[in-house]
Formats: structure tokens, C-alpha cells, sequence
């Protein structure tokens, strides 16, 4: 077994405290959830922070035209391609404090690790904190990587309109940062390696008892929105025959959603309605509008498709039954991703120098790892979570998971940087 690079983990656990604390979650209401949506108060303050932290390290700072922040750390060969590392920092309404922030403090960490240590890398290192990886302001997940990865037409991504009515290009210009976002995009060789470190969110490696799960490839994530049209009126007045109520016919879409992403019968077929906006929405007022948006993901996009293809002759049948229009807009796509088998190696090479068990695993969750993956090779080291829980307050990482994914992740990027 070789020596693992030293990891300072009383102060990686103190940053992420300090991160945790920033969120707009209301403790009184949510405990210790964590409320961070992109370009909101909070991220600002928490981008300030990283920014602070990275020139304390003496990394050099820079942000790109959507907010993508990069602190980078010379090798040797500063001509090299750099190798990448990173994740997000926004988090969903009532999340919890590992999410992505594993990844961009850890990262940060392991930096500072290889530092210390003194390693000679011919690459710069370079950490990326990715705007909006979660999709909760502009309805598409990882916005920033997107952009970098070159999946995203630039005035499409400024045309996107948060709940508000504003555009990006009017919110990212209020927050600071301007310019033309195809400059965001980068060229595929700007990073030789890409390694993103993140919890599982899922209880595998729990479960088995081993330390760090090697992804070996990333689902495919989809996006639809669903505007079911009827005709509103009086809750009292309006008889129950002649009703179109939208809310009722959004519940049959729902539940069709459920039963066609059941039908397929693959544990990696997954389907969720995350959020339902009723119109008007007053209690004594029968829906006339009704906008569900659909998260649907599996391991592979064909039989995505066949559940889709399900779900809409469902729709069929709901909209001519009920009398109520339903229009559909895909909001994204995505292909699943795979891993580069020399990363994938070199992640598992250094888990067998450090003692640490691993095993392969496919990312069900997205990541913007998912993106990178489309100008660089890619792979992720994935800790233990308990009882495989995210996206909720009670997520939790235990310290000693933590540091072995820090290590692992200091020992590939050294790799990485070295060759
Ligand atoms: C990322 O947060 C995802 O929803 O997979
Ligand atoms: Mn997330
Ligand atoms: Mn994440």
C-alpha cells in the first residue's frame, strides 16, 4: 500500500458546515435543510466565498460568462491540458449539505493536499464550480456544464425564463456577469482528465460495505413539461358534470407516469412528477390550468423512449375522455454518458494502493460530469451516503467516507497531472 495524501479533515468538515449555513431554508421550519437556488443572495454570497478560499490557496480565479468559476493550480507544464475536477454548489428547495458541495470542497481539499505534499504534476489542476447543475430556477439541470460541453445553444440558454418571467441573459447580467455565453463553451482537449467526486445518493455502498464506487457510466436524463387545459369556474356553482377540471386530468397523467415507468419493469427506469402549478389556484375555484413537469431517466434512451411513447397514448386517451387540452415541450434529452476505462482504472488503482475497497456502479442521479463527458474523458468516485438518502435535509456523509473519497480523488488527479 502506498502513502495517501493528507487530507485536513477537520477543516474540510468546518467548510462544509460554513457552506451549509448559507442557504435560505428557514431553520424554524426545515431544521437543517439547504436552500440554494442559482444566483439567488445565497449563491452569490457562497460564490464570494469559494472565490476567498481559492486566493487564500493562491489559486488563480476565473468566471465565465454564466458563472462557471475555475481556480486553477499551476504544474509544471502550464502548456499541458489541465486536468479537471468539480460539481455544484446550488442546491434544490429543502436539500441537504453533500450534494455537489462534496465535490467542490473536496476538491478543493484534495488540491491543497497535493500541495502539501509537494508531488511534481506536469498538468495544472484545475477546479470547476458549475453554475445551476440542479434545475429549479431555469427548469434544466446542469446549465453551466451544458454550456461547456457545448450541449446547450447559447441564445437558446438566455432565452430561459425562471418562474418570474425573467430571462438568464437578464439575471446573470443583474448578478454580474455579462458577455457572450458561447464564450462558455470549451474545446474538447481543454481537459486531458475529468474526475468529479460526489456522494452516491444510493444505498449500494452502504449497503455492501465498500468505500468508494468507480461510475462507469451516467444515465439519461429527460425533461417534459405538460400544460393541461380546462375550464375553470365556481367551486360551489359549477356542476359536477360539466366539469373539465385540469387538476383531475393532471392527476390521470400522473398516475400514468407511475404505471408506464413501472410497466417497463427495469430497475433503472425511473419516472417523477416533481412539481404541479395549479391555475388559478384559489380553494373555491376549479382548476383551469394545470403545468406538471416530468423528470423521467433510465440507462437506456430507447426504452426511455418506449415509456414516453406509453405515456403518450395514455395522454391520448385522458385528453379525448376528459375534454381538456394537453400540450407537451420537451426540455431536454440527454444521452447517457461513459466513463474512460483509463480513469475508471486509474481511480481503481489508487484504491487498491490505499486499501480502500471499490466497485463499479452506473450514476442514476445526473451529474455535469454527464456534459464533460462531451469534450474530455471522464469518470466519478462516489462515497457512501447513509441509507442511500439525498435530495432531503437528513443527507449525510460520515467523516471517514469523506476522506477516503478525498483521498482517492487526490490520488487520481496526481495520476492524472502526472502523465
Ligand atoms: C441531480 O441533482 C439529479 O437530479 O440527478
Ligand atoms: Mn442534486
Ligand atoms: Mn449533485
Amino acid at each position: 500500500m502506498s502513502e495517501a495524501f493528507e487530507v485536513d479533515a477537520e477543516r474540510l468538515r468546518r467548510e462544509l458546515g460554513e457552506l451549509a449555513a448559507m442557504t435560505d431554508a428557514e431553520p424554524a421550519v426545515d431544521g437543517t435543510a439547504v436552500t440554494r437556488v442559482v444566483f439567488s443572495r445565497r449563491d452569490m454570497q457562497v460564490r464570494a466565498w469559494l472565490k476567498a478560499l481559492g486566493e487564500v490557496e493562491g489559486l488563480a480565479v476565473r468566471e465565465d460568462a454564466v458563472g462557471n468559476m475555475f481556480l486553477r493550480m499551476e504544474g509544471a507544464e502550464p502548456e499541458l491540458a489541465a486536468v479537471g475536477t468539480g460539481s455544484h454548489t446550488d442546491a434544490i428547495p429543502h436539500a441537504g449539505m453533500y450534494d455537489g458541495t462534496l465535490g467542490v470542497l473536496g476538491g478543493l481539499e484534495a488540491m491543497r493536499a497535493l500541495g502539501r505534499s509537494g508531488v511534481r504534476l506536469r498538468r495544472p489542476v484545475e477546479l470547476v464550480m458549475f453554475t445551476s447543475e440542479e434545475p429549479t430556477r431555469f427548469r434544466i439541470g446542469c446549465l453551466g456544464s451544458r454550456l461547456m460541453g457545448g450541449a446547450l445553444d447559447p441564445t437558446a440558454a438566455d432565452a430561459l425564463r425562471d418562474r418570474d418571467g425573467q430571462t438568464l441573459a437578464e439575471v446573470r447580467a443583474r448578478v454580474g456577469f455579462a458577455g457572450d455565453l458561447a464564450s462558455t463553451r470549451l474545446a474538447e482537449g481543454h481537459y486531458s482528465g475529468w474526475v468529479e467526486l460526489h456522494i452516491e445518493q444510493g444505498p449500494l455502498l452502504e449497503r455492501e460495505g465498500v468505500g468508494v464506487g468507480v461510475v462507469t457510466s451516467i444515465a439519461a436524463p429527460a425533461g417534459y413539461r405538460f400544460t393541461i387545459e380546462g375550464l375553470g369556474g365556481h367551486a360551489g356553482a359549477l356542476l359536477m358534470p360539466d366539469r373539465r377540471d385540469a387538476l383531475c386530468a393532471a392527476a390521470e397523467v400522473i398516475l400514468a407516469v407511475e404505471r408506464h415507468a413501472l410497466g417497463v419493469g427495469a430497475t433503472d427506469t425511473v419516472a417523477t412528477i416533481g412539481t404541479c402549478g395549479v391555475y388559478p389556484g384559489a380553494v373555491n375555484s376549479v382548476p383551469s390550468r394545470v403545468v406538471l413537469e416530468l423528470d423521467i431517466r433510465d440507462t437506456d434512451p430507447e426504452r426511455r423512449e418506449r415509456a414516453m411513447r406509453d405515456l403518450r397514448s395514455s395522454i391520448t386517451e385522458i385528453r379525448a375522455r376528459r375534454g381538456v387540452r394537453i400540450g407537451e415541450k420537451m426540455v431536454n434529452a440527454d444521452m447517457p454518458a461513459q466513463s474512460s476505462d483509463e480513469i475508471v482504472t486509474a481511480i481503481e488503482a489508487v484504491c487498491g494502493e490505499l486499501g480502500i475497497g471499490s466497485r463499479r456502479m452506473v450514476s442514476r442521479a445526473y451529474h455535469d460530469s454527464l456534459f464533460m463527458a462531451r469534450i474530455a474523458p471522464i469518470a466519478m468516485i462516489f462515497i457512501p451516503c447513509r441509507s442511500g438518502v439525498s435530495h432531503r435535509p437528513d443527507e449525510f456523509a460520515a467523516a471517514p467516507d469523506i476522506v477516503r473519497g478525498v483521498q482517492v480523488l487526490a490520488g487520481t488527479l496526481a495520476r492524472l497531472a502526472s502523465r
